[in-house]
């Protein structure tokens, strides 16, 4: 899986990369000197991207290391660095490569007329823009959308890289992607300003069936645009499973996304999930590029700004797709993290800086790690309560003295938690197990959204009804 430590490309890589780009390239010119099949356009950038993101890893490590982006992998027996950061890479090809996709799923207004100043007097809507199911093209208002989204990401890619340079604390921290998501709020405003939600049928005779949440709405957007990131960074501290967590979602979105594109008859959801998709493509991409470098034993970290720069890009798919509930659905596990966190994201129980599984250099195995708690410093006995009850469930280890004072706590993160039910593991058996589990709740999920949601809803967007 993982690729050699030299900074150079081996010859074998080259070829292969080399090759890839010129077919992927050729599709792309055949594509775009035809009518232009922007899903293939999109598939085949995407792949353009795969290539230019694994040669530029190689290349960058170095130069991140000297800059001072590097981190010392705390799972492991010896104490070598690694580049940090790599994230920044992958979201500057990515930008790269969605802004070169613009000519393609976007129809040209001809100018026609124009009194000069670059004013278009006249303008001509190029013909048979509707034909065929690929074929189709959006219109400008969709590109106003599109270029939202690009500014959103290109914040959130700023901010990120600000974190992993002055290493902002968790209280600050929450409120970066919030920042990065105005520039998507601001055009949906300006574009769509829907802000009504369905109303589940259990409730409809109390509420009605639509409800107009108003300027709530923004606030619940910028609520997603918030909690993807953080969720997604707060599930990391073990060799790939950032990357491999965003690559499920990822993927089950883009399979969601060909459920609606598959249809025998024309849905009206197709537009925003081809939207989706191109921005998912290009991202799964470059995230497969980067994962084949942080897979165990990871040859590079990807910092803040992979996890802030992924979920971004979820969020952004979410709510410009009206599909932020199949979204939820899909980031169960990263919503379970969280909750399950809160104590000691709010302080009832200690957070140290790192909450990541413990490395037994004596056995090579990842155990749970702990707060440990000493006779004088005890938890408040509400606290206590909670912890014991939890310890109960099998949610927690807790380990006590023979006074029955607590000695040490297991922290409070979905991984530690796997590692108290499972026991010790190895961090690529670790990082594989959760991953699975991502891929197997993710599957109920979108079993959930297409199979059981008439149960909740009316209609679910097969009909006519946005989400
Ligand atoms: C979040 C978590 C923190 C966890 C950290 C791991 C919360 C509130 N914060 O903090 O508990 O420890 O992510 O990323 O839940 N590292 C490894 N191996 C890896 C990945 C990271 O050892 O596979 C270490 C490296 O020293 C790396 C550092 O974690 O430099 C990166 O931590 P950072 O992403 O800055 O932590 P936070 O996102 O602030
Ligand atoms: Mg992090």
């Amino acid at each position: 899986m993982n690729p050699p430590t030299t900074t150079s490309l081996s010859r074998s890589e080259t070829l292969g990369l080399l090759s890839l780009s010129a077919a992927s390239l050729a599709i792309i010119a055949n594509t775009f000197q035809g009518d232009g099949e922007p899903l293939v356009a999109s598939l085949a950038l995407s792949l353009v991207a795969f290539a230019l993101a694994y040669a530029m890893i190689r290349w960058l490590g170095p130069t991140f290391m000297k800059a001072g982006f590097r981190g010392r992998d705390l799972s492991k027996p010896y104490k070598s660095e690694v580049p940090e950061c790599m994230g920044a890479v992958c979201a500057v090809v990515y930008l790269l490569t969605v802004i070169a996709f613009i000519p393609f799923p976007f129809y040209k207004d001809i100018v026609a007329a124009t009194s000069g100043g670059g004013n278009r007097d006249v303008v001509l809507q190029a013909e048979h823009v509707n034909e065929g199911r690929f074929l189709h093209r959006f219109p400008h208002s969709k590109l106003a959308s599109y270029l939202s989204a690009i500014i959103s990401l290109q914040t959130i890619a700023l901010l990120g890289v600000g974190d992993d340079l002055f290493d902002i604390r968790w209280r600050h921290k929450w409120w970066i992607p919030g920042l990065a998501s105005v520039p998507l709020l601001v055009v949906y405003f300006v574009d769509f300003d829907v802000t009504f939600i369905v109303i589940p049928l259990q409730l409809q005779p109390y509420l009605g069936e639509l409800f107009d949440l108003g300027p709530l709405y923004y606030v619940y957007m910028a609520c997603i645009a918030m909690f993807c990131p953080q969720s997604i960074n707060m599930l990391a501290g073990i060799n790939g499973i950032e990357v491999s967590q965003c690559l499920v979602v990822a993927l089950l979105l883009a399979f969601n996304d060909c459920l609606y594109l598959l249809t025998p008859y024309p849905h009206p959801a197709t537009d925003s999930h081809l939207f989706s998709l191109y921005l998912l493509l290009p991202w799964i991409g470059v995230s497969c590029a980067l994962l084949m470098y942080n897979w165990y034993p990871a040859k590079v970290f990807v910092g803040d700004t992979y996890c802030y720069f992924s979920g971004m890009i979820f969020a952004v798919v979410g709510i410009l797709g009206h599909f932020s509930k199949t979204l939820g659905l899909l980031l169960v596990p990263q919503l379970f993290n969280f909750l399950y966190s809160c104590p000691q994201l709010f302080g009832l129980i200690p957070c140290p800086r790192h909450r990541l599984p413990k490395f037994n250099a004596r056995t090579g195995l990842l155990e749970p790690s702990v707060t440990p708690w000493s006779p004088e410093k005890q938890p408040h006995p509400l606290v206590v309560r909670g912890l014991i009850l939890l310890d109960k469930l099998r949610l927690l280890k807790v380990t006590t003295d023979d006074k029955g004072l607590f000695v040490e706590t297991s922290n409070l993160t979905i991984l530690n938690l796997w590692l108290v039910w499972r026991g010790p593991l190895r961090e690529d058996r670790l990082a594989w197990e959760v991953t699975l589990l991502q891929l197997a709740v993710g599957l109920f999920g979108l079993f959930v959204r297409h199979k059981l949601a008439l149960l909740v809803f009316k209609e679910d967007n097969w009909g006519a009804v946005a989400e």
